[in-house]
């Protein structure tokens, strides 16, 4: 588990994802304010670590990144970007920053940032459908990226998380609410991969549970930076879950509580991805470095 391998894949890749999104979002929409509004959010940063899973795991199976692939693989961070800019909306999160940036609705007002997330969504799909992937391959793609952001998915955890502010959630209901707001699109990361690079079961399997166990994890350590973190180290702002009545893992577990809850689900991910070693006789060192993420 190497953190050098994670940030060595990170230089190489963050920028080309960041060079495609600019390239590709120039001329989004010939409504200038919908293109500046989409363009702001996208390209504010963040650590981009869902098309990196993506790519991760094409990179585990030696396949080489195309143009199809990449366009594909970053289609993901359009979805994962309306996320943020809803989740911010005053009616929801409602958050000042983001990103190191104010958020779309204190910049452009929130009609518009609305219609920014609007707008990202069936861009994220259109990606996916001219990417030039097999389309056998782009409608496996599309039916999971449908079912991850959906109602079944990333938008049924924002439902749970918002009614039951205020209410304290039992554990089981709890991790649910955390795989659906977060885990769904992680899932999906993953699993484009597995598509792309055409893996089959029992490995395909296990790579899904892994990134289950790794989208879990991820939003419990979001719950703990809330707690541990500034706003100058997550370019958003913290101490907020707990003013807010959140349902997170250190207001139910407590801090040690929650850090002993994502010590279990990296250990989860780790013998997921120690099986997939096994059974196809490949080494997974890179996606193993991805959980270099939570050493805090
Ligand atoms: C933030 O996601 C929202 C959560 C699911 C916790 P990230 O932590 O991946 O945010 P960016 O993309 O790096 O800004
Ligand atoms: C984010 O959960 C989930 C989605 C954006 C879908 P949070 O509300 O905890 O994320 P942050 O902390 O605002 O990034
Ligand atoms: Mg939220
Ligand atoms: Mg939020
Ligand atoms: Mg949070």
């Amino acid at each position: 588990m190497s953190e050098t391998l994670l940030k060595s894949f990170e230089t190489t890749w963050v920028p080309r994802i960041n060079t495609y999104l600019d390239e590709n979002l120039r001329d989004c929409s010939d409504r200038e304010i919908l293109t500046a509004a989409i363009r702001y959010s996208v390209l504010a940063g963040g650590k981009r670590l869902r098309p990196l899973l993506t790519l991760a795991v094409l990179t585990s199976f030696d396949q080489p990144v195309t143009a199809a692939n990449l366009r594909a693989s970053v289609a993901l961070e359009l979805m994962h970007t309306y996320s943020l800019i809803h989740d911010d909306l005053p009616a929801m999160d409602n958050d000042r920053l983001r990103r190191g940036e104010p958020t779309s609705h204190v910049k452009f007002g929130e009609d518009i940032a609305i219609l920014a997330g609007d707008a990202l969504q069936p861009l994220s799909f259109q990606w996916l459908a001219d990417s030039g992937l097999p389309a056998t391959m782009v409608a496996h793609l599309t039916l999971g990226l449908a079912q991850a952001s959906g109602p079944r998915g990333m938008v049924a955890g924002q439902v749970a998380d918002v009614k039951n502010t205020g209410h304290q959630l039992a554990l089981p209901a709890l991790r649910q609410l955390h795989r659906e707001k977060t885990g769904a699109l992680i899932h999906y990361a993953v699993a484009a991969g597995v598509i792309q690079a055409q893996v089959a079961d029992p490995v395909a399997h296990e790579l899904l549970a892994f990134a289950d166990a790794f989208g879990l994890a991820f939003q419990i350590y979001d719950d703990i930076l809330d707690v541990t973190s500034t706003p100058a180290e997550l370019g958003k702002a913290t101490h907020k879950d707990a003013d807010e009545q959140k349902n997170t893992y250190p207001e139910l577990l407590g801090l040690a509580g929650a850090k002993a809850a994502l010590k279990t689900a990296l250990a989860t991910a780790t013998s997921a991805l120690q099986r997939a070693s096994k059974d196809s006789q490949r080494d997974f060192e890179l996606l193993a470095s991805f959980l270099t993420y939570f050493t805090d």
